[in-house]
């Protein structure tokens, strides 16, 4: 089929529910995809945060398919060796506390599971999240997603989910308190602008959870897996080393097979009984297979490494530029905040073949590339923009 035929196809079966960029890909490798029309795009969005490590990456790939020669699914009422290969893989790159995984299909389902988890280790309902953070579409997840229109979008919302100030540790004590089961935030609120918090804001919340009983979740949904520098944002200097009582994860993890997970640490874990989690595919071979060769193409091609060092070369490259006014974020998670709404330059760079996205900050341009990214690739975007 051509691009008009795709499109008409699409359009006319599924429900009308997203903004579509106007090309269709047909295939992928590193940084790069190809259309149906045959045309090359360079993708600093990384399939929405996804292909951490480029597209189809060949370690990835080989791991899927020979996957799916011996198995493609079975259920948590078996055991199974990649399962307990992943799980273990997960469990150490992720900070030592983080001791148990609990695998499902997504980031909201990897959120809602947590605040489950919170509300079962502590007896408590409420929830505090922040404003500016996304969770994700389902009923908890978007009660506590505290950005735009998205908990409107989820009306009647779970009662007992309250909000403070992303960044503002007096806005946090002011809404604490011990009837209070979790404090869940996005270390780097990406959909809200690349917004940031300082270092000791996240040790402070950590306090704050130790002192009242709380169980503190990191949705890493998006900053998990290496993307802002280190293997996750907790325990890393960005967050003073705090790390949570539960991380959240999505997106990267697999590669693009989907898969979430709940990273526990012992004490809430002792909490969790037979039974009380659960899903049909959480866990399954394939997705196991994607996740153990996701952790693996990253540490052996030092993908993390070159994800700090993508950062600096933007940060150096960027400067006096015209019409740039600061490059926020961490790694691979880079908004370019413009002077002015930058919706014009999103669309010029797509006219570029340059895929890149927007965030709900009209100013902010949202950089989400695969973790391999190079600098000569990075500098095509640098020369659009100086031009
Ligand atoms: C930080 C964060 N949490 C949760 C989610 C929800 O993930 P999913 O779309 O896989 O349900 C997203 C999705 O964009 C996200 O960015």
């Amino acid at each position: 089929m051509n691009f008009t035929e795709i499109k008409h196809h699409e359009d006319e079966f599924q429900l009308a529910t997203y903004a579509k960029m106007d090309i269709a890909v047909e295939r992928g490798s590193g940084v790069w995809v190809w259309t149906s029309e045959g045309d090359k795009y360079l993708d600093l969005y990384g399939g929405h945060a996804v292909c951490a490590t480029g597209h189809s990456h060949p370690h990835v790939v080989r791991a899927i398919q020979e996957q799916s020669d011996k198995v493609l699914f079975y259920s948590n009422l078996v055991y199974s060796e990649i399962r307990a290969k992943a799980a273990e893989k997960l469990v150490t790159v992720a900070p030592d506390v983080l001791t148990k995984a609990f695998f499902c299909n997504s980031g909201t389902e990897a959120n809602e599971n947590a605040m489950r988890i919170a509300r079962m280790a502590t007896g408590r309902k409420k929830v505090l999240s922040f404003d500016g953070g996304f969770h994700g579409r389902t009923a908890d997840s978007i009660s506590a997603t505290f950005l735009g229109k998205y908990r409107d979008i989820g009306k009647p919302n779970v009662p007992d989910h309250v909000s403070a100030e992303f960044g503002n540790i007096e806005s946090v004590r002011a809404v604490a308190d011990r009837e209070t089961a979790a404090i869940i935030l996005e270390p780097i609120q990406s959909m809200a602008g690349v917004r940031e918090a300082s270092p000791a804001f996240f040790s402070e919340l950590r306090q704050i959870c130790y002192d009242l009983g709380i169980v503190l979740i990191f949705d890493e949904v998006q900053t998990g897996i290496g993307r802002t520098g280190n293997w996750f944002f907790a325990g890393s200097e960005h967050a003073d080393g705090a790390v949570p009582d539960i991380i959240t994860l999505a997106k990267s993890l697999g590669s693009g097979v989907p898969v979430g997970a709940c990273l526990v640490n012992d004490i809430v874990a002792t909490h969790i009984k037979t039974n009380d989690l659960g899903t049909t595919f959480g866990g399954g071979m394939l997705a196991m297979a994607a996740v153990l060769a996701t952790l693996e193409a990253i540490e052996d091609d030092d993908m993390i490494a070159n994800s700090v060092s993508i950062e600096q070369h933007l940060r150096d490259s960027l400067v006096g530029v015209a019409g740039v006014k600061a490059v926020l974020g961490k790694g691979c998670l880079i908004g370019i905040e413009f002077d002015e709404a930058c919706g014009a330059v999103h669309k010029k760079l797509l006219s570029q073949k340059i895929v890149t996205g927007t965030s709900s900050d009209p100013n902010v341009l949202r950089l989400l590339p695969p973790l391999m990214v190079s600098k000569d690739e990075i500098e095509m975007l640098v020369e659009v923009l100086r031009s």
